[in-house]
Formats: structure tokens, sequence, C-alpha cells
């Protein structure tokens, strides 16, 4: 897969004052990688996620996702979208509290429409997967801060996306349970070949630098584009 970005610019207008929060990025991101986005406060970060997410639009520039424009698609062409291609993880790890650790990650399948019992079984096989098979009767509150971002990580992966695109989600965890967060994220990414990439938001510089490119964004723009030591993301572009 390849996600393909030229000239995007996203601005901001409130009240009088107006925010270029993207200002003409270009960029090639490649299948088979876990890519970090990094940069100062308000540098755009989160507004080039929810780009790639189609959860906002550019307002000039187009973005592609395997040749397919999505920088302008309808809003239910976009939810569309997100529900089979995007899985999402969040700082703050957006779980029902009222819902038990499986029915958490079920819930993508079911809103659309799947039987209960097959839901139940993959999402039993992916709670599995990210080292919790014996939590998933576990409500959010009985569970430690790295096991409900395992459980968030689950459900991102339910729908078998190829985008999965986290923001800062180890900000809210220590650092060794952030670092096995990182570890899994990294297995996530380079699991399903060139069909999947992990595109994640951090402060972190540590977790910045265990992934396999690091793009640094400074007031809107690319500032630096490191990749790593075998060439795969410079040899992509
Ligand atoms: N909904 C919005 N309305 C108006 N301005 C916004 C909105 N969202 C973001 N901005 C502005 O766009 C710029 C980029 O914001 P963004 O949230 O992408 O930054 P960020 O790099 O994620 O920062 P942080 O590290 O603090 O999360 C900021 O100047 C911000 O104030
Ligand atoms: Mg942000």
């Amino acid at each position: 897969m390849t996600i393909e970005l030229r000239d995007v610019v996203r601005e901001y207008r409130i009240g009088g004052q107006l925010v270029r929060a993207l200002d003409r990025i270009s960029l090639r991101l490649s299948g088979g990688q876990f890519v970090s986005i990094v940069g100062p406060s308000g540098a755009g970060k989160s507004t080039l996620l929810h780009l790639l997410g189609a959860l906002d639009s550019p307002d000039t520039g187009s973005i592609t996702f395997d040749g397919t424009e999505i920088g302008r698609l309808g809003d239910e062409q976009a939810s569309e979208f997100r529900r089979h291609r995007v899985g999402f993880v969040f700082q703050f790890f957006n779980l029902l509290p009222t819902l038990s650790a499986w029915e958490n990650v079920a819930v993508p399948r079911l809103l659309d429409g799947s039987r209960l019992q097959g839901a139940k079984r993959d999402a039993m096989g992916l709670l599995e997967r990210v080292g919790l098979g014996d939590r998933i009767d576990h409500r959010p509150a009985e569970l430690s801060g790295g096991q409900l971002q395992r459980v968030a990580i689950a459900r991102a992966l339910l729908m078998g996306p190829s985008l999965i695109l986290a923001d800062e989600p180890t900000g809210n965890l220590d650092s060794a349970t952030g670092a096995s967060i990182l570890r899994l994220l990294s297995e996530v990414a380079h699991e399903g070949g060139r069909d999947r990439m992990v595109v994640m938001v951090t402060h972190d510089r540590d977790a910045a630098a265990a992934t396999d490119r690091e793009i640094g964004l400074q007031d809107g723009r690319v500032g630096s584009d490191r990749c790593d030591r075998n060439g795969r993301a410079a040899a992509a572009r």
C-alpha cells in the first residue's frame, strides 16, 4: 500500500485569525513500515493524522490511498473508508466503561451488522494476540493502562485495517509499559507485509527512534525525515 500526499494545506479560521496547520505537505508513505510523526506542540501532527484517516479533509492538495483520492470523500464514503481500512488508537484509550474487554474489541463488527458469535470469536482471538487472553471479561476499570491500550489495539485490528493511526499511544503509560506497546505496534506494522502501515504521533524521542521512519513537522511543514538503516523509506520515495 502507498499513501501519497501532494501539496496538502489545512487551515483553520477562528474569528479573524487564520492558522495554517499544514502548509503544503508532500509525502509518500509505504506499507510495511512503522512511521512516527514528531514535532513541537501545534506543529500539525494530529491534523495530519486526521487527514490520513479521512476524519478531516484538506483545503487544497490531494491525498491518495493506493491511488484513490481520500481527501475529498463525502461523509458516508469517508466513514466506510475508516471502518474498513483504518484502525485508530488514542492516548486515552477511548474504551466504553460498561463493556468487557472482548465487547469493546467486538464493537466495530457489531456496528457493521455482524453476528455476535463470530464477532466474539474474532475479538477473543485478537485479545490472545495482544497478550490478554486471560482478561477477556474484565471491564476497563479492572485493567491497567498498558492492558487498556492493548484492548484498544485489538479493537483497532478487528476489521483487518491496512492503516493503523495512533496519536500519542504511550503518552499515558510509564516507560516500560510504553515500550511494550511500541513493540506490539511494531509487530503489527510488520506482520502484514507491505499491506499494513502504522503511523504514530509521539512526543517521546525514544519511541520515535524505535520506528522505521521519523517525520519531523515544524509549523505545518516537513522539517526532517529520517529513514531506517536499510533505507527502506528512502528507497520508496
Ligand atoms: N479544530 C481546530 N480549530 C482551530 N484551530 C485548530 C484546530 N485544530 C488544530 N488547530 C490549530 O492547528 C495547529 C496544529 O494543531 P495540531 O492539533 O495538529 O497540533 P499537534 O502537532 O498535534 O500539537 P500537540 O502536540 O499539542 O498535540 C495549531 O496551531 C492548532 O491551534
Ligand atoms: Mg496533537
